[in-house]
């Protein structure tokens, strides 16, 4: 078997494709390609998540994807496991497992790892291993080493790419079908081989770098841009705050420079699992090779103490006006109108009043009690119990001075709007700065980057 021969049944559609890690990103994939035909094996090493999917059971993002779930599964396309399988066929392997920031007991490759040592437990000579996760700098070489001490020659009978992800979520102009991608490729046959696998994700828009490294620094650069404008914005707003000027004025104004500048706007900080975390990969490998990436540093500084200031001006406002220290925070997902709670401004800010001795409770309309402990496990909160609501009742708001809005949802907007016109609580601090003055309102409002 060689890499020819995975090209030919590729274009076929006759090759296994495995899926590691059935997350934001594999699931997607593994829809997107056994929908298209192939057959495509989905491994997760939470057993929990196989049996869910083998019982038809779809939570949370995935049941956006509950026709293509279900149409491949019954065709047969679609099937799944803890593990892989020794099989004659050949495989390619894609790794969408997490990388998490690195600790003292664990490195951010550690799940990578593991998924690729199983898949090669399993592999034969023309197999080709396609890596989506993000990667610190210098990881593909150290994968090709792993690959080599099995005993494959990479680039000869062996395929190794990197390809990593840059999907947006909610982002209707650009997604998984026409976003370009980058990819790193041991050879011209892999190249050709992804070529034919991209074809039915993204129309094999590939744009083909020389180096792995290239490929590993664009994707930590690209969320690096976005942390850095994101801290830029907000470090501007704790200015605004200063000189008692609105930013949102000073960005719509900004922003008619008609070149040049691209409109960034302030909030609570970057969350998720890909913007304030890729930078600081970039920045531990900037290191290992003993250079200082000051302005990611700085940058990475101030987004974590954004939620930090909003909690001490909010303590600081409710000293002033005599009120009790209580507080909703509102707004747990990372992101606008959507459910992903993943290190998330709002639960920062929550850890924060806790600290300030606050009586203080999260609230989500995208919030679900049955994954309550998730969200905590990816907030680090897993010791800390705070309660987490998804309804905002008149009753409930009576209990709190403050409502502390750190997304605008569209689902509760006309409800934020109700309880900032009809004053259903004494304090609100618009961390998106986004709620216009109502004069008639008894309610007093406060926004980050204003006053
Ligand atoms: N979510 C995004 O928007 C996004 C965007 C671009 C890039 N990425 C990158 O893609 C990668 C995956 O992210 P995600 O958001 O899909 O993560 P996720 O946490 O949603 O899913 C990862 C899945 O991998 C499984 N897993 C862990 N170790 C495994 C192993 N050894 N074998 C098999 N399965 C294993 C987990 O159980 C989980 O189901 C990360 O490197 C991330 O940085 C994510």
């Amino acid at each position: 078997m060689n890499l020819q021969n995975t090209l030919q049944q590729s274009k076929n559609k006759e090759v296994l494709i495995e899926i590691y890690g059935l997350g934001y990103v594999g699931f997607p994939l593994s829809m997107r390609l056994s929908s298209s035909g192939f057959q495509i094996k989905g491994i997760d090493s939470d057993k929990n998540k196989i049996n869910r999917f083998e019982n038809n059971s779809l939570i949370d993002y995935e049941l956006n994807f509950h026709k293509d779930f279900l149409k491949s599964y019954k065709s047969g396309n679609l099937s799944f496991s803890n593990r892989p399988i020794k099989t004659k066929k050949n495989k390619i392997g894609i790794i969408c497992v997490p990388t998490p920031l690195p600790t003292k007991k664990i490195s951010s490759n550690k799940y990578v790892k593991s998924a690729i040592k199983e898949f090669l437990l399993c592999s034969n000579q023309g197999d080709l291993l396609i890596i989506e996760s993000s990667l610190e700098i210098g990881s593909t070489e150290e994968i090709r080493k792993v690959i080599k001490s099995m005993g494959f020659k990479v680039g000869e009978n062996f395929g190794l790419c990197y390809c990593p992800e840059r999907i947006d979520p909610l982002n209707k102009k650009w997604a998984i079908h026409n976003i370009p991608r980058v990819i790193y490729c041991s050879d011209d046959y892999s190249f050709k081989i992804a070529k034919q696998i991209y074809r039915y994700i993204n129309r094999a828009k590939l744009v083909r770098v020389s180096e792995a490294k290239v490929a590993e620094v664009v994707k930590s650069f690209e969320n690096s841009f976005r942390l850095v404008n994101i801290s830029l914005v907000n470090e501007l707003a704790l200015l605004c705050d200063q000189l008692g000027i609105n930013i949102s004025e000073v960005i719509q104004a900004s922003a008619t420079k008609p070149f040049g500048f691209m409109p960034f706007y302030s909030s609570a900080g970057a969350g998720g699992h890909c913007i304030p975390k890729d930078p600081t990969l970039l920045l531990n490998s900037s290191k290992r090779y003993g250079f200082q990436f000051k302005t990611i540093e700085n940058a990475l500084q101030i987004n974590k103490f954004m939620p930090e200031y909003i909690s001490k001006k909010v303590n600081k406002i409710l000293m002033q006006e005599n009120l009790s220290k209580s507080s909703i925070v509102c707004g747990l997902a990372y992101k606008t109108n959507m459910d992903d709670m993943r290190d998330s401004p709002g639960f920062k800010i929550i850890k924060y009043l806790k600290k300030l001795g606050f009586d203080v409770v999260g609230y989500d309309p995208y919030f679900k009690k049955e994954l309550k402990k998730k969200y905590l496990s990816e907030n680090n909160m897993n010791k800390e119990n705070p309660k987490l609501f998804n309804q905002l009742s008149d009753k409930f708001l009576k209990k709190f001075s403050c409502l502390i809005i750190v997304q605008h949802h569209r689902l509760i907007q006309d409800r934020i709007n109700e309880i900032y016109e009809k004053s259903k609580i004494p304090i609100i601090y618009d961390c998106q700065n986004k709620l216009q003055i109502n004069h008639k309102s008894h309610s007093h409002l406060f926004s980050l980057g204003c006053f």
